[in-house]
């Protein structure tokens, strides 16, 4: 795990390429009803996002997409070798300017400078609160210290970040925060307790926290992706999943996650469920009573072939 320490600063800035928005990108940007981001181009303007888990997967999608609109980008991660290849290379595709950040979410030192560092970033525009991580198997078997930096990763993070971002945002009228949930969080699934729950607090934090807000000026997304094709499965802890033991159609590229995401921005919509196959999922599994009969009935069948926890000596 690759974490700055007191002689490295933890923001690296990179050399940085004057930011603008190329013309024809700018015609791309689907803002249509809200003030903002296609007015950069027009006056210059420079705009930050801030993407956490931007070391792959979706994170590092919404690092192009971002990128191709000509957004100054700041890149938080563990993996700095990662980091620092995909800055090299959106800076010399899309010529903007990219800073990385090498942090650990689940660690609260590293965690409480990242906070006070976007306190301090008077442009910033996106946040996305996108790092996270799932585990296998039963609660109770579960190291607990993993459960406790899935919360911290995915919830104090989230909660962390944007109660710093928000100030400047609310002041400058302007700004998206997207938190990157998950379609479990409307379907409670054993075998996956903390993060089902994890997720869930998201949507219900964006949702409750975009009430609070005195227009869509500022929008809160809480983007809920089905299985996307990204290095989420890839882990230790996924080693028995096969990606294709699932029907194809239920699998989403990372590019058309947040496309929609960002199209979705636009809409004043809180929730953001990309893909239709993931709609009609959680249109069907919302129902907790359908949930428990279709979901929790299949997959207590398969945690029952796994070994049950055996009693202490
Ligand atoms: N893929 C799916 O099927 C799927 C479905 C629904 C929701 N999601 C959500 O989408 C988000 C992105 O996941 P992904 O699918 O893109 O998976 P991924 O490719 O594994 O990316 C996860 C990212 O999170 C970062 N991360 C994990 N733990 C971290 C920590 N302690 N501190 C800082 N960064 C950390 C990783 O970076 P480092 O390892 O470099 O730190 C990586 O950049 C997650 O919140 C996930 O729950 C994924």
């Amino acid at each position: 795990m690759s974490k700055h320490n007191s002689t490295t600063p933890a923001h690296q800035s990179t050399s940085g390429i004057t930011p603008g928005f190329p013309g024809s990108l700018v015609a791309w940007w689907p803002f249509k009803s809200r003030p903002s981001l296609n007015t950069l181009a027009a006056h210059n303007r420079v705009a930050t996002a801030l993407i956490t888990g931007a070391s792959s997967g979706i994170g590092a999608t919404f690092a192009h997409k971002l990128a191709a609109l000509g957004y100054h980008l700041i890149l938080v991660a563990r993996r700095a070798d990662r980091l620092h290849t995909l800055a090299e290379n959106l800076r010399q595709t899309y010529r903007v300017t990219v800073d990385i950040y090498v942090a650990d979410l689940a660690d609260p030192a590293d965690l409480t400078r990242l906070e006070q560092y976007v306190r301090t970033l008077d442009t910033l525009e996106i946040l996305v609160n996108n790092a996270g991580f799932g585990t296998t198997g039963r609660f109770a078997q579960i190291e607990l210290s993993k459960q406790l930096d899935m919360i911290h990763v995915h919830i104090l993070a989230s909660v962390r970040l944007t109660h710093a971002a928000l100030p400047g945002m609310l002041a400058r009228q302007r700004g998206n925060i997207i938190n990157v949930a998950s379609i479990t969080a409307y379907i409670i699934m054993p075998g996956t307790v903390t993060y089902c729950a994890t997720k869930a607090y998201l949507t219900i934090f964006s949702e409750a926290l975009q009430m609070e807000l005195p227009d869509r000026r500022v929008q809160i997304q809480a983007l809920c992706p089905g299985y996307t094709y990204t290095e989420f499965h890839d882990s230790p802890e996924y080693a028995a999943f096969k990606r294709g033991s699932l029907p194809e159609f239920l699998w989403m590229p990372a590019e058309a996650v947040v496309e929609t995401s960002l199209k979705a921005l636009s809409s004043g919509k809180v929730i953001c469920i990309p893909g239709w196959q993931n709609r009609l999922l959680v249109t069907i599994l919302r129902s907790r009573r359908l949930s428990k009969l279709v979901v929790q009935k299949r997959l207590r069948s398969k945690l029952r072939e796994s070994p049950a926890p055996q009693p202490a000596d």
